[in-house]
């Protein structure tokens, strides 16, 4: 028997967290997995591929159990047609998407952030405001990224630049993750990788957890979007830099496409967007520029 829990994060709380054995439980048939995926793909864009039907089939089974029901066909029924539905879909949200995520995950990209990009921004003649920069974690699961941006701006970006203040928002699907980033208490797994000085520095260790300072926290705004949603995403404009990192390879090619241009259309002209290491925009957009930096590259809307 394996014990499964929905709760990967600190704060996340567990929706349910039970056994599910192989032996036990309702199995997905390969006509309503199809339906499945339609649904799931339709809702957020996430395309779970044939290979990864045991992964919808044990996360779906969790909430099937906890609802009592005895089928993936009644679940389905139950998610589109319940009155409360939106209530469920948050439940769906958590059990379908993975919020893997650690502090410090994509040193590169700050460096880049720091040596390159805001100064080519400030420079540029398309920046109208040069005294706010704006930055957005999109799919930023539990704010480990966001926040690792805030404190490398504050530390590298604020000495040199004094007047700029900073406007860094964090979104995502999962309200779960959200709960988790605005709470801004960590667990070790998400701080292996966090520099001593900021470690030091931005964190009160309590017990076995890390608690990141206010002065950090306040510097993100965390909210749900689901970036799959049309006129979601399009209120989201204005920003200097975009950093959608491991979401991507959710979505198939169609939602990328939507995605990604829809992230074109948040951008300010000679805005930068940053992907994750194993992520590209090779066939999915030519609108933006590539550029290199070391160890990572960017993508930049000239
Ligand atoms: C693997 S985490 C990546 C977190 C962070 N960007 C990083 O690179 O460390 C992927 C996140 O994408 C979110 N996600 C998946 N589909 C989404 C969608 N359609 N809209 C918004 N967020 C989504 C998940 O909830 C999850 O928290």
């Amino acid at each position: 028997m394996q014990q499964f829990s929905a709760a990967t994060t600190l704060n996340k709380k567990p929706l349910f967290n039970f056994n599910i054995g192989s032996g036990t439980g309702v199995k997905l048939d390969d006509k309503t997995f199809e339906e499945w995926r339609k649904y799931i793909y339709e809702l957020c864009g996430i395309y779970f591929q044939d290979n990864k039907k045991y992964l919808l089939e044990s996360r779906l089974q969790k909430r099937i159990t906890y609802l009592k029901l005895d089928s993936f066909e009644k679940y389905l029924q139950y998610v589109k047609f319940n009155p409360r539905r939106n209530e469920e879909l948050k439940y769906l949200y958590e059990v379908i998407t993975i919020n893997e995520t650690f502090f410090f995950r994509n040193q590169p990209q700050l460096d880049a952030l720091v040596s390159s990009v805001i100064p080519d921004i400030m420079s540029s003649p398309y920046k109208v405001n040069k005294n706010k920069i704006r930055i957005w974690s999109a799919a930023s699961s539990s704010g480990e990224e966001a926040y690792s941006i805030a404190m490398t701006l504050k530390e590298m970006v604020k000495p040199k630049y004094p007047h700029l203040s900073f406007e860094i928002v964090g979104t995502d699907i999962s309200r779960a993750v959200i709960g988790t980033a605005q709470n801004g208490v960590y667990r070790e797994y998400s701080i292996r990788n966090c520099p001593a000085f900021y470690l030091k520095k931005y964190f009160k260790k309590e017990g076995s957890n890390f608690h990141l300072s206010p002065e950090i926290k306040n510097m993100v705004n965390f909210k749900f979007l689901n970036l799959y949603d049309q006129p979601g995403m399009r209120a989201m404009a204005g920003f200097d830099v975009i950093y959608c990192a491991n979401v991507l390879i959710y979505f198939d090619m169609k939602s990328k496409i939507q995605v990604i241009s829809n992230l074109y259309n948040s951008l300010n002209r000679s805005g930068y967007l940053f992907i994750g290491y194993s992520e590209t925009l090779h066939g999915i957009s030519k609108a933006f520029k590539l550029v290199s930096f070391p160890k990572t590259i960017g993508y930049k809307k000239e």
